[in-house]
């Protein structure tokens, strides 16, 4: 304990060891998740952030270690009871073929179903809210495999937001979305964190997106360490990209927000004119080549 009056936060883990088979991604990985935080993992490709997402998700289950959830293990819960609690948007899903999207959002009310309790007003409000939400109200009668990718990724998270959690895990929620529906995702986790104190973790590749929205960031390494994390202007710096993503790097203001702004270090072929009135480095290159 740290002697704080800090609570125990809803979601944590413990010196959890991940692994497939025999590949070990993580081991000794312990994470808190602050209550009510909008928290960004970032981290470089196969770092083991889908497979962290999963194991708080309880779709792994840990080698060794703990998940604790509202300050009881997770693996002591009921399925139906952790759906009720986590909603969890995958890396990627497939979807049952020939179902339609608004099918496909109504699953994420399951666990909110049982033997006495049939489909109700609520369900299809939580369903109808979750498509409006997403922009995918117009499609609800369309086949879900006909839908760009776009529009699928949107559906999801339909579904995801359909199950009403308080706690939601959204592994790339952004992946396939153009950049003005990628800002509304964004926008819209935003707001379920502000405005309902509900709380997000996602994953992002997009470190500025990341350093704008986050009010927590965990920075993963290869080998399923935690680099960093706490606030972005914290934790931010150069020689953090640099040590985990072996990126040269600058770190600005972003000029809306004043959060940091990643700019990568541009090859030379990149540089600016030369004051001197020199050539420009494009055309020494392209000279080079001829
Ligand atoms: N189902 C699986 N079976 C075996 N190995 C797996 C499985 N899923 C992931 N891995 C391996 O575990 C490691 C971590 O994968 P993970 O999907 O967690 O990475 P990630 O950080 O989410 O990467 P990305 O940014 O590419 O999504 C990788 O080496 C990957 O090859
Ligand atoms: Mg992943």
């Amino acid at each position: 304990m740290t002697g704080t009056n800090t609570p125990t936060p809803r979601l944590r883990a413990e010196d959890l060891t991940l692994s497939y088979d025999r590949r070990t991604v993580a081991d000794h990985l312990g994470v808190a998740i602050p209550d009510r935080s909008f928290t960004v993992i970032i981290g470089p490709n196969a770092c083991g952030k889908s497979t962290l997402l999963k194991a708080l998700a309880r779709m792994l289950k840990p080698r060794a270690g703990q998940v604790y959830l509202d300050g009881a293990a997770l693996s002591s819960y009921r399925s139906r009871e952790v759906a009720r609690r986590i909603g969890l948007l995958p890396q990627t899903s497939t979807a049952p073929g020939g179902i339609t999207v608004g099918d496909l959002v109504a699953r994420g009310r399951y666990p909110h179903q049982g033997m006495l309790r049939q489909w109700s007003a609520e369900d299809e409000t939580a369903v109808v809210e979750a498509m409006r939400q997403t922009g995918v109200l117009e499609l609800a009668d369309r086949p879900v495999d006909d839908l760009s990718g776009g529009q699928r990724q949107r559906v999801w998270l339909s579904m995801v937001l359909a199950q009403q959690t308080s706690l939601l895990l959204l592994d790339e929620p952004t992946t396939f979305l153009d950049i003005a529906h990628q800002v509304d995702v964004l926008d819209l986790c935003a707001e379920l964190h502000a405005r309902k104190g509900h709380t997000v973790v996602a994953v992002l590749h997009d470190l500025n997106q990341a350093c704008r929205y986050a009010t927590h960031l965990i920075v993963m390494r290869p080998g399923g360490t935690i680099a960093a994390q706490g606030a972005p202007a914290d934790v931010m710096t150069a020689d953090l990209v640099e040590d985990v993503f072996g990126l040269p790097c600058r770190i600005i203001d972003d000029p809306e927000t004043g959060t940091p702004l990643m700019v990568p270090v541009a090859p030379k072929r990149f540089a600016p004119e030369d004051p001197e009135g020199g050539a420009p480095a494009t055309d020494a290159v392209m000279a080079e080549r001829r």
